[in-house]
């Protein structure tokens, strides 16, 4: 059976959940042959390992080692979950300052064992922050670097499918742009439901206030997940990042928002969910479409991202904005 690449991928956090599942996925979806798996954290990995070596996919070589440099090396594409996850009562911002700094020597080990990986996917929260400086330290272009953002908008999808009672794949283009976290903005005006835009349904066939709580269902889904199994999300974050490994080693292209670097006037020296797609050459995004009073909450969304920015900068993780360059000359 082909694969899509022959080209190393490496799972960083592959001992975790999301991480031991990102690994089976991969194989079982035949990006490529060549996976590594690493985590500091030896034993599990092992386990990792040997389960999948018990699956018997054929025609693979699966490695593991507590070696960063050796799971680097070598490495055309990354992904990454390897940080805390969430507690219950925690909000993904509470994670930010242990995550931050494996974010910054996850970023240098980048630079320093594979400065000529082709893209990277970051998923350990807040993955707006972490990804922004992985992009940093890694010296990566940020066409290179995207951070999985999409399972707000695959979230929104599910729900309006529950609240109109039909299939998901009637919920059309439906999304949640800026930062993944409490923040978010959940547009109404992109989606059709039924081939009927959402926004002429809202205040009709479905009332403004279920509308605010279905918003809010999408924003507390993360933590919803939690409730139900007593330990974050794993099966859905596993499987959508793959997805957009698979899209950057030109498979089908990813089209769901996906945390892009934005600096484009209007949001700037940031990285968050934007209307992108991922294909071989990378990640592109485009502007935003949509109603004042979204392109508020999106606003809203962007200053929020922006003093977490700020706070790892205070916390001396990151330089000061106009010293991003001396680390990474795409940042210019
Ligand atoms: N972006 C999203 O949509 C999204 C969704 C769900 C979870 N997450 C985040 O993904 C991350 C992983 O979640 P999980 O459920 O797999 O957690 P987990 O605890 O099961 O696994 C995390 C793994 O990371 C490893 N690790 C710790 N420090 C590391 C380091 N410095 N370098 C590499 N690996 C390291 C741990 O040993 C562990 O095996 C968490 O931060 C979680 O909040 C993000």
């Amino acid at each position: 059976m082909e694969f899509l690449t022959n080209e190393k991928l490496t799972i960083v956090g592959a001992a975790g959940m999301i991480g031991s599942n990102m690994a089976q996925t991969a194989l079982m979806m035949r990006l490529t042959p060549n996976i590594c798996l690493y985590d500091p954290f030896g034993p599990a990995l092992e386990g990792v390992a040997e389960e999948l070596y018990h699956c018997a996919f054929e025609g693979v070589n699966i490695t593991w080692t507590t070696d960063i440099r050796e799971a680097l090396t070598g490495a055309a594409y990354v992904v990454s979950s390897g940080g805390a996850a969430r507690k219950a009562g925690m909000t993904r911002e509470d994670l930010l300052k242990g995550n931050a700094q494996i974010a910054e020597e996850f970023g240098k080990n980048i630079k320093a064992y594979c400065p000529d990986v082709k893209h990277v996917v970051v998923i350990f929260n807040p993955a707006d922050i972490t990804g922004l400086i992985t992009l940093i330290y890694g010296g990566l272009k940020p066409s290179q670097v995207t951070t999985l953002a999409a399972l707000d908008s695959t979230r929104l999808r599910s729900e309006l499918a529950r609240y109109f009672k039909i299939s998901p794949d009637e919920i059309r283009n439906c999304r949640t742009y800026g930062g993944h976290g409490e923040q978010m903005a959940v547009f109404a005006s992109t989606t059709l439901v039924a081939g009927r835009p959402l926004s002429e349904l809202i205040g009709k066939e479905m009332p403004e206030n279920d509308w605010a709580d279905l918003q809010q269902r999408v924003i507390q889904g993360g933590k919803h997940i939690i409730d139900l199994r007593g330990r974050s999300s794993f099966q859905s974050p596993a499987y959508i990042s793959i997805c957009m490994i698979a899209a950057a080693m030109g498979g089908k292209p990813f089209t769901y928002p996906a945390g892009v670097y934005v600096h484009n006037g209007e949001f700037n020296h940031i990285l968050m969910a934007m209307e992108t797609e991922i294909t071989k050459e990378g990640v592109r995004y485009k502007d935003v479409k949509g109603t004042p009073e979204e392109h508020r909450k999106l606003q809203e969304s962007y200053e929020h991202l922006c003093k977490l920015r700020d706070e790892v900068i205070g916390m001396g993780v990151l330089p000061a904005i106009d010293k991003w360059g001396e680390l990474n000359p795409h940042l210019k």
